[in-house]
């Protein structure tokens, strides 16, 4: 049955073909709008558009669904690890034993950077904040890697693929070595992916290091929650930039400065400052009725997202990931999760969050526990991008291989001065 939807645009009618996904809203295809009404839509935030069509991740925002290749978040977190996720959001499928022994050894044989990128690093002032270093080191890999920067090959975005899920974890670990003043740590093949992680991050070399495995699969998980989540803005970024033939890293990097932003991925920085700023229970009420305040721009930092109006399913995970390795860790009556828990409490109670169905997020509990880990607020993002690099590979591959893929390219409604003529400077 052919569905359509009319549009009626003065005293014409244009029907528009309706197209109906797997699960999910269907969507009115309006590619022909301009050409039969010589009108565009306007939808600025995109709250009411599909960018694209894509059969990797699907979330149902009333709900409370996140699905990754239609495998609950719940299952993937709960029975498998970070590879596995990374595996399935780029080829689809779990991977049998041999996949993803395979799968684990390539990655792993990929972790070390270009040495050359030391002295890259050097360039940096120590007190840089490492998502810069990220965005320009990420961008820099494209001038290291020229034998996987052509797009067309389906072998070379195999393996700059490989190369970004690989190298992120060590980039990410010389970006906080380096805002220390600490020496780099070269990955060891022997590690899993966040052991070798932590290990990067936290041995120094004056003494052996042996992460913990405890933590290891707490922060394991915590890049499975990240990994992808449809079309967020960060991820429609690297599209974008995709889409006019750019190579991996360069989108990469658009994406990690497009994430780096406080009403996004940089919310868990965010947060967690928000958090250190209330210091106390006591003092909840205050923030509460300022993030209610429309004259005060100070919003809830981790609470409210575009598509879940719902809580969000990452973010009782991550809350239970908090009590384990504050557990592990033996920290007890945490002040900051004292206060998170609370200010909770307050905001789903409180008519102004139900009404707006305001919910905390992923970024509200994700700082608790990597402060705790041991992780400076500054490298939270950094965390972020790490996690979500295979969420925005397997977008871009989708969007390459996708024969009818073009430049994108949105209008605008001009509201600016109709045409008029110059005038001399001594004419005015
Ligand atoms: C991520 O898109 C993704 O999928 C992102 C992400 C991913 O995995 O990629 O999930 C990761 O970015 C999570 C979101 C992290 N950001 C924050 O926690 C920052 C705080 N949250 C907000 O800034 C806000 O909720 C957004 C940016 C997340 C969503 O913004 P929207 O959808 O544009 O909603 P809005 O700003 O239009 O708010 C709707 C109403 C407004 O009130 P009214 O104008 O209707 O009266 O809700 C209010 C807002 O003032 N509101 C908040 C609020 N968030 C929204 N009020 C107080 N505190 C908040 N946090």
């Amino acid at each position: 049955m052919t569905v359509s939807a009319a549009i009626t645009v003065s005293d014409k009618t244009v029907e528009m073909p309706v197209k109906a996904g797997t699960i999910g809203p269907s969507v009115v295809d309006i590619a022909k709008l301009y050409a039969q009404t010589g009108m565009f839509t306007y939808d600025p935030g995109f709250t009411s558009t599909a960018s694209c069509e894509s059969k990797i991740t699907y979330i149902d925002g009333d709900e409370g669904v996140l699905l990754y290749r239609g495998y609950p978040i719940e299952q993937l977190a709960e029975h498998g690890d970070f590879l596995e996720t990374c595996y399935l959001l780029l080829y689809g499928e779990l991977p049998t034993p041999a996949q993803k022994a395979d799968f684990d050894y390539r990655v792993t044989r990929h972790t070390m950077v270009h040495e050359q990128m030391m002295r890259f690093f050097q360039g940096f002032r120590r007190d840089a904040h490492p998502m810069a270093v990220m965005v320009a080191s990420v961008g820099a890999l494209s001038a290291f890697y020229h034998d996987s920067t052509d797009i067309s090959d389906p072998h070379q975005r195999m393996v700059a693929s490989m190369r970004m899920i690989a190298k992120m974890p060590t980039l990410a670990a010389m970006a906080f070595k380096y805002s220390i003043g600490q020496p780099f740590v070269y990955p060891q093949n022997s590690l899993d992916y966040s052991s070798n992680f932590l290990r990067m991050c936290f041995a120094v070399p004056c003494e052996e290091y042996k992460p913990n495995p405890i933590l290891a699969r707490a922060l394991d998980r915590i890049f499975t929650l990240h990994a992808d989540h449809e079309q967020n803005a960060s991820t429609s970024t690297v599209r974008l930039a995709g889409s006019s033939g750019a190579n991996p890293f360069a989108c990469v990097a658009a994406g990690i400065a497009c994430l780096w932003g406080p009403a996004h991925g940089g919310a868990n920085e965010a947060a967690l400052h928000m958090l250190e700023e209330i210091g106390t229970v006591d003092r909840i009420p205050e923030y509460v009725a300022r993030a209610k305040d429309k004259n005060d721009p100070f919003r809830l930092m981790g609470f409210g997202h575009r598509v879940y109006k719902n809580y969000d399913p990452r973010a009782k995970i991550m809350q239970k990931t908090t009590h384990e390795v504050l557990g592990e860790l033996g920290i007890k009556d945490d002040p900051l999760l004292q206060v998170a828990m609370e200010l909770e409490r307050i905001a789903l109670s409180d008519p102004y969050f139900v009404e707006k169905k305001l919910y905390p997020n992923i970024d509200f509990y994700s700082g608790i526990t990597l402060k705790a880990m041991g992780f400076p607020t500054s490298m939270f993002t950094v965390l972020f991008a790490l996690a979500r690099t295979v969420g925005w590979i397997a977008q871009w591959s989708e969007m390459i291989e996708d024969p009818g893929q073009r430049i994108g390219r949105p209008r605008q409604l001009y509201t600016g001065e109709p045409q008029r003529d110059y005038v001399s400077i001594t004419q005015r």
